[in-house]
């Protein structure tokens, strides 16, 4: 046997391990219920993509939540509400979620999942393109925790958005911003990439936030950006 078989075998050892990690961590910390599964599956069935974020994510989401003492969130691009789901779960009593989505279809799928998972009371579906909606949000601001996870190229913008919509310990938390490292570097070919990537450096540059970009989804290649809002 070659050293270079062991050194494949061990890389190949290694990865299971990780996947073994993640799928544990995963059904300890953050099970799905019907309601989490059945979002999944009546987007599956909508012939929408199965681009949610992982259930990670999703507890990362509530953990932050609870971190800012969340009461109002806004989440920018819902698709089958999976997220929207983990979000509002989060909230207290006579706390609010607000999720704006463009397709009137997958705003459809959103408030049936939402209902499904007992939440339909404190949350609210709005349909349109989210930079026409944000300016109708500033008379319901602050928000104390914001998503952002709807197209790409406009990153930035959300990110203006999401500044002026919250307070000092708000929480602003953006899905695919690494991307396999190309959201990471200037001048990617995709128009989406080059806007995460200047999102990321609006955080990095901003002297009102702390930020982190934090690789805990698709094998480690893509996450989170976290930024918290300062005085
Ligand atoms: N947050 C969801 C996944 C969102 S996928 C989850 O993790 O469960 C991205 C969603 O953003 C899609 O539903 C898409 O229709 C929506 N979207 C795309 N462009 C948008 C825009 N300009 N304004 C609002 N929503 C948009
Ligand atoms: C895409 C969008 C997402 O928000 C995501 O998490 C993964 C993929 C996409 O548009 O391909
Ligand atoms: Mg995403």
């Amino acid at each position: 046997m070659t050293d270079n078989h062991a050194d494949i075998t061990k890389l190949q050892q290694d990865e299971e391990k990780r996947e073994h990690i993640v799928s544990t961590i995963t059904r300890m910390f953050a099970p799905e219920d019907d309601a989490l599964r059945q979002a999944i599956a009546s987007a599956k069935e909508a012939d929408m993509p199965a681009i949610q974020i992982s259930p990670l994510q999703g507890k990362m989401l509530q953990l932050l939540a609870a971190a800012c003492n969340a009461h109002k969130i806004l989440e920018i691009g819902s698709l089958a509400g999976y997220s929207g789901i983990w979000l509002a779960r989060a909230l207290p009593a006579g706390g609010r979620l607000i999720a704006l989505e463009i397709s009137p279809k997958h705003a459809e799928v959103v408030r049936n999942s939402f209902a499904r998972a007992g939440v339909a009371d404190r949350t609210e579906v709005r349909v349109g393109k989210a930079l026409d909606l944000l300016p109708q949000l500033q008379s319901e601001a602050p928000f104390d925790l914001v998503f952002i996870d709807a197209d790409k190229p406009p990153y930035p913008q959300y990110l203006a958005w999401a500044l002026k919509l919250t307070r000092p310990g708000s929480i602003i938390v953006a899905d695919n911003c690494i991307r396999g490292g190309r959201a990471l570097a200037p001048d990617d070919q995709d128009e989406g990439t080059r806007g995460v990537y200047q999102y990321n450096t609006d955080v990095i540059n901003n002297p009102r936030l702390v930020s982190l970009a934090l690789a805990m989804d698709d094998e480690y290649m893509d996450g989170f950006t976290i930024s918290v809002v300062q005085a």
